[in-house]
């Protein structure tokens, strides 16, 4: 038996990782499989809402029932949630989206030369933050977000609370053993905007995603 309390209500979820090329051949990305966010989407189909999912390239299947949007690059994913947007209850931002791209794109492939100094120095520039438009455009909506980190988790992922205006966010380290990227579990800290902890164990990405989604449902349920 599945509980269908989020019957009806219009869900935009992004996952995975994006992609930045630097030539034809060659790009820069990270670790993202998509299971997270993939686990949301399927969970929340499964409890009525209604799903869209912008996905970075990942290798796996979508839910059958979820309108998949496929994206590259952090400008595609960021288009693609501007068109979904205004019409959604909530937006999760479980993709880990190039916080860097480029500032050329070669158009054909970057040749080796002979000799010892053949360097290149790769000019970075910044891409959009998706979470953080975003989340401070909302009106009535819900947008919930999620910090991968290395290092202090609790005080980055508050700051990212307020920065970009979360209801709540769910941090997880990405160092730990079982833990973030690839892995089909997850050991996560979900911190609400008042700063109250929920420290919850290993446990795999379905668990947690029904977690977060019974958060959302009691969002829902006091906002009515
Ligand atoms: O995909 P998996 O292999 O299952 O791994 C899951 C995960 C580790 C990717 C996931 O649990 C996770 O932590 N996702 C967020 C990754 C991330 O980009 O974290 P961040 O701390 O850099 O960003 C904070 C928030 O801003 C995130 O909600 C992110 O989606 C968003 N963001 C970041 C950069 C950017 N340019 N635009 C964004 O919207």
């Amino acid at each position: 038996f599945v509980k269908k309390d989020l019957l009806g209500k219009k869900f935009l979820i992004t996952a995975g990782p994006t992609i930045e090329p630097i030539d034809p051949v060659r790009y820069i990305t990270n670790h993202s499989s998509g299971k997270m966010g993939y686990s949301l989407a399927k969970c929340a189909l499964d409890r009525g809402a209604e799903v869209t999912l912008i996905s970075g390239p990942t290798s796996l299947k979508a839910p059958k029932g979820v309108n998949l949007v496929n994206v590259k690059t952090t400008e595609e994913m960021f288009a693609a949630v501007g068109q979904y947007f205004d019409l959604c209850d909530v937006l999760i931002k479980s993709a880990a989206p190039s916080d860097y791209k480029p500032e050329h794109i070669n158009t054909e492939k970057i040749k080796k030369k002979d000799g010892k100094d053949d360097n290149i120095d790769l000019h970075l520039v910044r891409n959009p933050d998706i979470a953080q438009y975003y989340g401070n455009k909302k009106t009535n909506q819900i947008v919930i977000g999620f910090a991968a980190e290395t290092n202090n988790i609790i005080e980055h992922a508050k700051r990212k609370i307020k920065k970009k205006n979360f209801d709540f966010i769910v941090a997880n380290d990405v160092t730990k053993e079982g833990a973030g990227f690839r892995s089909d579990t997850n050991i996560v800290t979900i911190i609400d905007n008042k700063g109250k902890l929920n420290s919850l164990p290993l446990m795999d990405k379905k668990g947690v995603a029904n977690i977060i989604l019974d958060k959302i449902s009691d969002i829902i349920k006091n906002k009515s």
